[in-house]
């Protein structure tokens, strides 16, 4: 199985520019190039910050720039969303028993599970003992590896302007995850707009680059300094599954540097 991962598209109402670039316009440049290279993805998933404000206006420009799309799509909540705004134009992605986004998908072998960190009015995120009770329940009914979707990293990763905004009170998601984080083969995250890779207690886990624009690599920042922003080039992610191996190639979807045969 092949699926892409696609993150904090941060479209504005009107599709106006953001930062000085054009969220909607670099988003139909990823999905124009999605379709041009890997049209035979099985699957798309994007992992929050769909939009930059929750506007209605804006939720149908994503959904507009989403339907050249020819593989299904998989998103989830980020800080920048509206639950209620994202449910009005995502009718068909499914909630949990108490209207949160979250859900499992059968993807290849793996068993996806989609979770959603939003707290409205919030950046920070919170994984709350309701949608910590689903999540255990979706690790007790299976025996299958499994691959978690989450806008929030729930540890630190070294950006303190960035940490602070992290999940905070992780105890409900530790609790909800041990014992079985032998079965979790995968994290993706949104959220940081940087590429980073690493593991948690043994758990491998990767984000990457957002569509518009990017945080830049500064590990000296305290919990109160600025986000440092940068335009570094926007990317997207393209995982092979394959049991028990998980590939991540990441795409800078507009580099255009010249290709040739090393001879
Ligand atoms: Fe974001």
């Amino acid at each position: 199985m092949k699926f892409i991962h696609l993150t904090d598209t941060h479209i504005v109402a009107g599709a106006g520019d953001l930062y000085g670039t054009n969220p909607k316009t670099r988003l139909q440049q990823a999905v124009a190039h999605i379709c041009a290279h890997h049209a035979d993805a099985d699957a798309l998933v994007l992992t929050g910050d769909l939009t930059h404000l929750g506007q209605e206006d804006a939720y149908r420009q994503v959904c507009e720039c989403l339907a050249p799309l020819p593989m299904p799509v998989y998103p989830i909540l980020g800080n920048h969303d509206c639950r209620s705004v994202f449910i009005a134009h995502f009718k068909q992605v499914p909630r949990d028993g108490h209207g949160f986004i979250q859900y499992t998908q059968d993807f290849g072998d793996y068993l996806a599970i989609f979770l959603d960190t939003n707290k409205p009015g919030a950046h920070w995120g919170e994984f709350c003992e309701l949608r910590a009770q689903w999540l255990r329940a979706q690790l007790a009914a299976t025996d299958r590896p499994v691959l978690l979707f989450m806008h929030h990293p729930f540890f630190p990763v070294g950006i303190g302007s960035m940490d602070t905004i992290a999940l905070r009170d992780t105890a409900p998601f530790l609790s909800a995850i041990a014992g079985y984080q032998n079965q979790i083969k995968h994290i993706f995250f949104g959220h940081i707009h940087r590429p980073i890779f690493g593991s948690i207690n043994g758990m491998p886990f990767s984000t990457l680059r957002g569509t518009n624009h990017q945080v830049a690599l500064t590990l000296d920042d305290d919990a109160t300094a600025d986000i440092i922003a940068s335009h570094e080039p926007p990317q997207y992610a393209v995982v092979l599954l394959d049991e028990p191996q998980i590939v991540i190639h990441l795409e800078d979807f507009s580099d255009h540097n010249l290709r040739f045969a090393l001879t």
